[in-house]
């Protein structure tokens, strides 16, 4: 079986994603497969036109890996590949309609609203808040409607800080969210699909974030958080939490893996922030953490995702 696996692209999560696929490309070699490693670019598409790959493994992180856009092509070319669909993938990405899905699926999001970025240069944010009805009583979180690992992501602590915030995530994308800050413990529960069915992997509790904030550096360096996967959380059952994931996960329509990242306030109820679809695999990663904790490495685990794209 000849398995192509696309990491880097041009979206800003290239060099984690460059990280997460030589992982998957290592273990599916372990495991007997023939894996070659791709860049988003020419190369590519001239593999792909040449039926080079019985199955596609994206592990694209950002932009149009993970917003959908090659998962379209694929399925365009009916070239089999892992992970999510098209259409999932787009609505998971965009941040926005994910929690408008997840809040008809009966999950508890934060209180958002949207400020793209031609709204906030003609009327401020402040008015453009209050047109929306939005109270703001802050801290707030600032964030780009698409994109992940944090990067654009600020906490507002006054009114002053709220217009600095958004330009700064504004670099990221057109799109910013203006979201009510949950006050909590962070908490990352990865989903996988071996072939029984979507199945959480333990909760994973993230220790010591910056200020609250799961941060750009906390994701990627060592030795600033750390991680456990307790049994319970503010009272909520890893088992709960399990559940809440998996409604999430279904809510997307996601498909063979994602992870779900909530922060669990202190009575004991879960907040959905985001659903990822192709979750991080670097060494600091929170869904490898919860895969390994269930004894699940992840040379199994993408070896019955590949298999399943080839069913
Ligand atoms: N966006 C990063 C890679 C993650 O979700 O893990």
């Amino acid at each position: 079986v000849r398995v192509g696996v696309v990491s880097g692209g041009l979206s800003h999560e290239r060099d984690i994603s460059l990280q997460s696929g030589r992982k998957v490309q290592h273990a599916l070699r372990s495991a007997g497969f023939a894996t070659s490693l791709h860049d988003l670019d020419g190369g590519f598409v001239a593999a792909l036109r040449q039926g080079q790959f019985d199955v596609v493994f994206p592990m694209l992180h950002g932009g149009v890996g993970e917003d959908g856009g090659l998962q379209a092509l694929l399925e365009r070319l009916d070239v089999p590949f892992v992970g999510s669909g098209s259409a999932p993938a787009r609505r998971a990405a965009d941040k926005y309609l994910a929690g408008q899905a997840l809040t008809a699926a009966g999950l508890t999001v934060p209180d958002t609203q949207l400020m793209p970025v031609a709204l906030f240069k003609e009327l401020g944010a402040a008015e453009v808040l209050d047109l929306l009805g939005f109270r703001m009583t802050f801290p707030l979180i600032v964030k780009p409607n698409s994109g992940g690992s944090s990067l654009g992501v600020r906490v507002v602590k006054h009114e002053a800080e709220l217009a600095p915030a958004l330009i700064a995530c504004f670099a990221y994308c057109d799109v910013a969210l203006v979201q009510r800050w949950v006050d909590g413990q962070e908490v990352a529960v990865g989903v996988i699909d071996r072939g029984a069915g979507p199945t959480p992997y333990p909760p994973v509790l993230i220790h010591g974030t910056h200020d609250g904030v799961y941060d750009f550096e906390a994701h990627y360096s060592t030795g600033i958080i750390s991680l456990s996967t307790p049994e319970s959380v503010s009272g909520l059952s890893a088992g709960a939490l399990g559940d809440v994931a998996l409604r999430a996960f279904n809510a997307l329509g996601l498909r063979d893996l994602g992870r779900v990242d909530l922060v669990v306030d202190g009575e004991g109820v879960p907040h959905v922030l985001e659903v990822a679809v192709t979750p991080g695999l670097t060494d600091t990663s929170v869904f490898p953490f919860g895969a390994t904790a269930a004894g699940d490495p992840i040379a199994e685990w993408a070896t019955a995702l590949v298999t399943r794209a080839l069913d």
